[in-house]
């Protein structure tokens, strides 16, 4: 079955696509999922200095189900790459070249200064990435600088930081959205404003994974302290779905939207589809169950669109929509059905209650 999906004008093989994180760390790990089967990716967020990018450890922490066991809900506090600018354009011009059918996007973010991320823009664009997406969301550490979610939180930030990479980029730009605001439409219109063509949603939501009783430290702990981190897994796609089913009733005709959160299974994905995602990514998912998850990921679309009379993945995208409406609308349907169902009840108790040919002579006009 063919999975492929044209977005922004870049060709996806399938709509699946590694988020930005520990699954695009580096080429190696990069070409191995292109080779399993991944249709695009998302490499791990690059800025202009590493340097300044040091990240601690322990830095995940698991959430996991009371019954079961099973990890339900991941934090983390990890910084974007700590490794250094060169290496990465070395490195995207090696990936485009062995693998130029599958989609590299590049995610980047700065300290908020036009020259920079100008710059940095620049840098990458050379290498023959296929699109760019603007870091506006990670929720700890970069903060304290002034970046990702410190600029997704504020559309006028986030406007003016997308047209400046706009201004300079030749390839599509999709910018990604924090959870952490109250209505995530106004810094994905800014971002469309600015220029951008897709939006991502949703990066991690700002959390503390738990206390531990015995030290009372809240986790994850770093040498006896601690600090927020950002939450993914299944325990956050009902958030991310609602949130990117608004997105894709407000936004704009034309403006893609690459659905992220909590995705593990073919099931989840089509979710996102079915309420706006034109392409799907994953990270936590990938980080517990391995790049070997497209299997299941491509079988299971496959099999769905087959049962369903889907001819390509394009025409999943935005079904369900339709079917969000107002709460006053669902009372109105609501009665509207009761009252039919009470007129067909009192229709079968006139039959029932009189003779046949009393009634057949009833609805008789001669
Ligand atoms: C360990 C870890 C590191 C991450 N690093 C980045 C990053 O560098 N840049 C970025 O945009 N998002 C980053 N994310 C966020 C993910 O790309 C994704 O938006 C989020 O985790 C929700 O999706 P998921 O439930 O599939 O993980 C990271 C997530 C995790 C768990």
């Amino acid at each position: 079955m063919d999975l492929s999906i044209t977005v922004n004008g870049m060709k996806f093989p399938n709509p699946f696509v590694l988020g930005s994180g520990p699954p695009g760390t580096n080429a190696r790990v990069l070409a191995k999922s292109y080779d399993a089967g991944w249709g695009g990716a998302v490499a791990k967020t690059v800025s202009l200095e590493s340097a300044k990018v040091v990240n601690v450890v322990p830095r995940y922490g698991k959430l996991r189900s009371r019954s079961t066991g099973e990890v339900i809900g991941f934090e983390n506090i990890e910084l974007i790459s700590d490794r250094p600018i060169d290496v990465w354009l070395d490195e995207f011009r090696q990936i485009k070249k062995e693998y130029p059918n599958n989609i590299l996007i590049a995610s980047i973010m700065e300290e908020y200064e036009k020259s920079r991320w100008q710059e940095l823009t620049r840098m990458v664009q050379e290498t023959g990435v296929d699109g760019f997406e603007l870091n506006f969301s990670c929720p700890h550490g970069m903060t304290e600088r002034r970046m990702g979610s410190e600029m997704g939180e504020h559309p006028d930030l986030t406007e003016e930081v997308t047209s400046w990479v706009t201004e300079v980029s030749k390839v599509p730009v999709w910018a990604k959205m924090t959870p952490n605001i109250t209505n995530i439409r106004e810094p994905a219109l800014a971002a469309v404003r600015g220029g951008a063509v897709g939006i991502s949603a949703i990066n991690t939501i700002l959390s503390v994974i738990g206390v531990d009783l015995e030290t009372l430290r809240p986790m994850p702990t770093v040498e006896g302290h601690c600090v927020p981190g950002g939450y993914s897994a299944q325990a956050v796609r009902p958030i991310a779905l609602r949130m990117v089913s608004q997105l894709a009733l407000g936004l704009p005709e034309g403006v893609s939207i690459s659905g992220i959160g909590g995705i593990e299974t073919s099931h989840d994905a089509l979710e996102f589809m079915l309420l706006g995602s034109s392409t799907v990514q994953i990270c936590t998912g990938v980080m517990l169950q391995g790049v070997k998850m497209i299997d299941e990921l491509q079988e299971g679309v496959a099999k769905f669109m087959a049962d369903k009379g889907f001819n390509s993945v394009q025409e999943i995208v935005g079904k369900s929509l339709p079917y969000f409406s107002t709460h006053m609308d669902l009372v109105q349907k609501m009665k509207a059905a009761k009252r039919s169902k009470a007129g067909e009840a009192s229709r079968d108790n006139e039959w029932a209650q009189k003779d046949i040919t009393e009634k057949t002579a009833e609805l008789t006009s001669n």
